[in-house]
């Protein structure tokens, strides 16, 4: 099925190809010359919710402003990795020109290189210009020699503690989960905040759910992608009866904004949360400004910090009626300068490395000095096709492992049942026999 797919969309594509070799246009509006004169064009940019939506405007702008034939609309509704995915999945399976452009998750590289739903960028984005970019980016949206996106900004997943807490009681940022989880009780016990937490991350049933999991059953020698490895076991058994009694009752729904809100708020001791959270220690009006720290998240005695690979690129849709102008403006969003803007304005990691190590950048985000290790170490999601649906069954796997526990016997069960519908999904697209 996946092949036959393959088949037509690359065929599809390269009839464009030809076409536009041919015509020498730019598909069916064709005749925009590089000065930017001839029919006007719109293109459509499908992303999340930008979190500094004034440096995406300017970047629109002064792109528009080059290109007066061009106007660009942003469509932004859905407010998850796991929502755009739904969206732009199914339109891209209606093959529907209306995208242009989107934003790729790192974990989507491989889905949409095999449905035929991005064009794969590899002769715009050259090699030169590549080494410009972490490594670890680009690798990413590498799917058997074709590159798919450019990337834009990398996550990483980071402890956040409350320094003035942690001080007063004399500890140092814990490096192992045991010595967070005592540290958060001793603190709580002392508190007479009753709203204080000690411990947020996101463990709604969606992407970010996989993240957090990835980084507390590795750092114990387990695999996320894998429910029956004895170590993933361990370290759900960990979760479920030491570190999931610190957390708010709501912690079952809560995405990245939900933890960043009750930290900011002062009602938690820790936050795993991605690099542009370190905001709450520098924003005007933050409650915590000047009290936070940030840290390599824990890890289990004996093993690893593991933190998780994030990060989003852009990427052109193969159905796009405009896939030159659709590159173009790739090329202007994923700028070293909109990924310098975008980094001073909001702490995110740029991706494209000289950015990240530019003086301006450095200047305005002295803490990234800290970051650049833990960004280059950062452990990638499974990379495979079947991402989409084996993410979907490790989502309901860890919520009714977490919010069910029972007893180690009952684990077992639902991990044999998660990893029998991962081989069932393996087998149905003929990945495995
Ligand atoms: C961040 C990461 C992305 C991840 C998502 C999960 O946006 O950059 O890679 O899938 O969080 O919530």
């Amino acid at each position: 099925m996946y092949t036959t797919s393959l088949w037509i969309r690359s065929s599809f594509v390269f009839a464009c190809l030809l076409a536009l070799t041919v015509a020498g246009c730019s598909g069916e509006n064709g005749g925009a010359d590089a000065d930017g004169e001839g029919d006007e064009i719109e293109l459509r940019l499908v992303t999340t919710r930008p979190t500094a939506p004034k440096v995406w405007d300017a970047a629109i702008k002064a792109f528009e402003a080059e290109h007066p034939h061009i106007s660009v609309t942003l469509e932004t509704t859905p407010n998850n990795s796991s929502e755009l995915h739904a969206l732009l999945t199914q339109r891209l399976a209606n093959e529907d020109p209306s995208v242009d452009v989107f934003m790729m998750d790192v974990v989507w590289p491989s889905e949409f290189a095999l449905a035929g739903y991005a064009q794969p960028l590899t002769e715009s984005f050259n090699f030169a210009t590549r080494d410009e970019f972490f490594a670890s980016g680009i690798e990413a949206y590498t799917v058997e020699g074709e590159i798919y996106a450019v990337p834009f900004f990398l996550d990483a997943g980071l402890l956040y503690y409350r320094e003035d807490l942690l001080e007063a009681h004399g500890f140092s940022p814990p490096r192992t989960w045991d010595r967070l989880v005592e540290q958060a009780e001793t603190i709580l016990t002392a508190s007479d905040n009753d709203a204080l937490r000690g411990y947020v991350g996101q463990f709604k049933r969606y992407e970010g759910l996989v993240c957090n999991m990835l980084e507390l059953v590795e750092s114990a020698g387990g695999d996320v992608s894998d429910p029956m490895n004895p170590q993933t076991l361990v370290a759900l058994e960990f979760v479920a009866e030491n570190l999931a009694p610190l957390m708010p009752d709501g912690v079952f729904t809560y995405e990245e904004q939900h933890a960043y809100d009750a930290f900011r708020s002062g009602n938690a001791v820790f936050m795993r949360n991605w690099p542009y959270a370190y905001a709450a220690n520098v924003e005007e009006g933050s409650p915590v400004k000047g009290k936070v720290g940030m840290a390599p998240l824990p890890r289990h005695g004996g093993g690893d910090s593991v933190a998780t690979l994030g990060g989003w690129g852009f990427a052109v849709s193969a159905f796009s009626r405009h896939p030159e102008e659709a590159w173009k403006l790739v090329e202007h969003m994923s700028s070293g300068e909109t990924q310098r803007s975008l980094a001073v304005a909001t702490g995110k990691v740029p991706a494209h490395r000289l950015s990240f190590e530019h003086t301006e950048v450095q200047a305005a985000q002295p803490h990234f000095s800290q970051l650049q290790s833990v960004i280059e170490r950062a452990r990638p999601r499974p990379k495979t096709p079947l991402y989409g649906p084996i993410s979907d069954i490790l989502q309901r796997f860890y919520t009714d492992a977490l919010r069910e526990f029972e007893d180690p016997h009952t684990l077992v069960e639902q991990a044999q049942r998660a990893a029998q519908r991962i081989r069932d999904a393996n087998r149905r697209a003929g990945l495995t026999e």
